[in-house]
């Protein structure tokens, strides 16, 4: 295990952090569900350029996973996680188990951003953002960052955590980090790894039809057309099923008609049992 410290209490955090606020001043904290990668490795960069003290969460929160998800089988890997967070530049890891999260499960107080979370990935997984706020804003009230950090590849997520934090004034600035990429283009997830061999040669068609709704909404600006191609160029990837393709505002991840105003093309897609998601600003 690498020197960093990994405390696994609520109580041992606030500890460390009332040393660390006192002597550092501004707190980053990168919130993560642990099996990280260069992307999660972007996040603590990007922390600790712009914080003196960088906190990354690792804890798989069971209650922003459905009953038929893939919560028992997600990869555990915190000896991994640990070197790759001190690589990175992060002071400290908060890795709590489940009781120390939950004590009183289920909780019944929960965190619900209505109409952002309905859709989209909130569509096949209910309740699944309302486990993310949950879950994040009971971390931001433990670790009481001055900045969080979230990756673009979760779009949606990081829209409901910025409209979650401006409702309920939690006193933190949400900073989003782009996404990070395999050469080829597919977006780097810690579920990649469920891929097959065969799976995960054809999962860049993901991004390269993204690519392309792109470059047509230079001259499509009908958003169901747009759509229709997206979601064609997806099916024709080998073994693909579509989960959804969508076209939405880029602020209130709403449908649109038409491409007016900035929209974000949007997608998940079943590879064999694994569900990818992606995204792309659209001019
Ligand atoms: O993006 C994730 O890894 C999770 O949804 C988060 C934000 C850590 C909450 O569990």
């Amino acid at each position: 295990m690498s020197a960093l410290p990994v405390d696994t209490t609520v109580s041992m955090l606030r500890m460390s952090l009332r040393t660390a606020r006192y002597e550092k001043d501004y707190i980053g904290f990168v919130p993560t569900m642990g099996a990280l990668h260069a992307g999660h490795a972007a996040l603590v960069r990007a922390a600790k350029a712009q914080t003196a003290f960088v906190v990354v969460s690792v804890f798989v929160n069971p209650t922003q996973f459905g009953p038929k998800e893939d919560f028992a089988k997600y990869p555990r890997t915190l000896e991994a996680d640990t070197k790759l967070c001190a690589e990175a530049g992060a002071d400290l890891i908060f890795a709590p188990a489940v009781e120390e999260m939950y004590p009183l499960m289920p909780p019944l107080t929960t965190v619900d951003v209505s109409s952002l979370g309905d859709h989209l990935c909130g569509a096949s997984r209910p309740g699944h953002f309302r486990g993310v706020c949950t879950v994040v804003l009971k971390l931001l009230n433990i670790v009481q960052p001055s900045f969080a950090f979230f990756g673009s590849k979760d779009y949606q997520q990081a829209a409901i955590i910025r409209r979650m934090v401006r409702d309920l004034n939690v006193n933190v600035g949400i900073e989003v980090v782009p996404t990070v990429r395999e050469p080829d283009g597919l977006a780097l997830s810690s579920r990649n790894r469920y891929l097959s061999a065969s799976e995960r040669a054809v999962a860049p068609g993901i991004y390269a039809a993204l690519q392309a709704t792109r470059a047509r909404a230079a001259t499509v600006r009908a958003v169901p057309a747009l759509e229709a191609e997206l979601r064609a160029a997806l099916s024709a990837i080998p073994g693909a099923r579509v989960d959804y393709a969508s076209v939405v505002d880029a602020d209130t991840l709403q449908p649109l008609a038409e491409l007016d105003r900035p929209a974000v093309a949007a997608v998940a897609v079943f590879l064999g049992t694994t569900r990818l998601i992606d995204n792309v600003a659209l001019p």
